[in-house]
Parts: structure tokens; sequence; C-alpha cells
């Protein structure tokens, strides 16, 4: 398996997120924290390098745990103090239960049919499910940089290649979850939009 340069290590990961999303990039972090209630038990999918953890909830009242496709970052977050596993999601296990089953900026990765796994997150979560996704395209930018970032970004190194939500696609996908939907709103400067469900 090959991993592509921007999932090879946390440090590089984070400098394109923070070339990605510029001076939103904390928002999208705070965002998630703020929906994330204290005392909670909460399982974090594709964390990448969790710096949800290790910015806002390794000083919190939270029982963490991230799983992750890549070993460099479950290593990371190990080495930061988390708990976490390699996990591949593509893999269709029953998921581990929480209070809150989260994902951030990953669901693209399961197109062209993203509902089994947030029917995985559902059936596990006690609580609520999080879903913070991109819905700005950062592979079709005008500027090559960021255009050629943004696709990197979407490679996980297994193969796959994966397309990218709009705000249309997503909240079609989300229709289909009206009944469970409590909370959508867009956050990280209209960058990413974020769901919370009643499970
Ligand atoms: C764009 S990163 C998001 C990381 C983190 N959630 C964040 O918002 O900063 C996407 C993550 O999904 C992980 N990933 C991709 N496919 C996966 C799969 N099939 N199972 C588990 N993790 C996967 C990648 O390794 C990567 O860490």
């Amino acid at each position: 398996m090959t991993t592509s340069l921007v999932y090879r290590n946390g440090t590089v990961y984070g400098l394109v997120m923070r070339m990605l999303y510029g001076r939103h990039y904390a928002a999208r972090f705070r965002a998630v924290d703020s929906e994330i209630p204290s005392g909670a038990c909460v399982l974090d999918l594709c964390c990448g390098p969790a710096t949800l953890y290790t910015r806002y909830l390794r000083d919190r009242d939270v029982d963490y745990r991230g799983l992750d496709l890549n070993e460099q970052f479950v290593a990371e977050v190990r080495h930061a103090g988390g708990r976490a596993d390699v996990w591949d999601l593509h893999a269709g296990n029953p998921l581990p239960s929480a209070d809150v089953v989260l994902m951030q900026a990953s669901l693209y990765h399961f197109l062209p049919d993203p509902a089994p796994v947030l029917d995985r997150m559902l059936a596990a979560a006690r609580e609520k499910v999080i879903v913070a996704e991109p819905i700005r395209n950062f592979a079709s930018s005008d500027n090559r940089v960021l255009a050629t970032l943004g696709r990197r970004y979407t490679d996980p190194g297994d193969g796959t290649r994966s397309h990218r939500f709009t705000e249309e696609t997503l909240d079609a996908l989300f229709a289909g979850y009206a009944d469970r939907v409590r909370e959508q709103t867009l956050i990280a400067g209209g960058r990413e939009k974020l769901y919370v469900l009643t499970p």
C-alpha cells in the first residue's frame, strides 16, 4: 500500500490542512469540540493524527478512541497519549459503541455509497452522531497549489481515489436521515458542513 505524501505523517498532513483551511483551520475543530458533552465516551472515525484530541479533547473529561486506516496516524495518536486503533472502515464490521460517534472530513472516502458507514455510526452511537464534511472542492481550485494538495488529500493510499461532496449532494444524503438530523450548520468559513444526528 502506498500512502500519499499528505497522509504520510501528521506534521505534513497538518500543514496541508492549514493551507487548505487558512484562518478557518481551528474553527473546524472548535465546532466539533463544542458538540461533545463532558464525560462522553467518543469514537472518532478516520481520526487522522487526531488534532481534535491533542488540541481539544485531551484536556477535557472525555474518554477518546480514534480509528484510522493509517498506521502512522494511529501511532502518532498513541504517542500523544490517546487511544487509537488501525481499522479499515471499508471492511464493514460493526463499530465499537460510544456515546458520541463522529467523523470529520472523511465521509467522501466512502463515496459513491456512504450510507452503510453512516448506518453503522448510528448503530454504534448511544447519544449522537456528528459528521462534518468538506463541501468545497479544493481539487478543482484555480490555485494550482491548492488544487494539487486537494487531489492528494483525497487519496488515502488504499488504492482508491475518492470523489467529493458538494453541499447539494451532502444535503441529499442527509435528507434520507431527516427524522434523525437535529442540527445542520456551515462551519470553518463555509468550507465544511456539520450535521448532528440522534441515533
Ligand atoms: C482528510 S483525513 C481527516 C482526518 C481528521 N478526521 C481531520 O478531520 O483532520 C481522512 C482520514 O481518513 C482515513 N481513511 C481513509 N479511508 C479510510 C478507511 N477505509 N478506513 C479508515 N480510515 C480511513 C485516512 O487515513 C485519513 O486519516
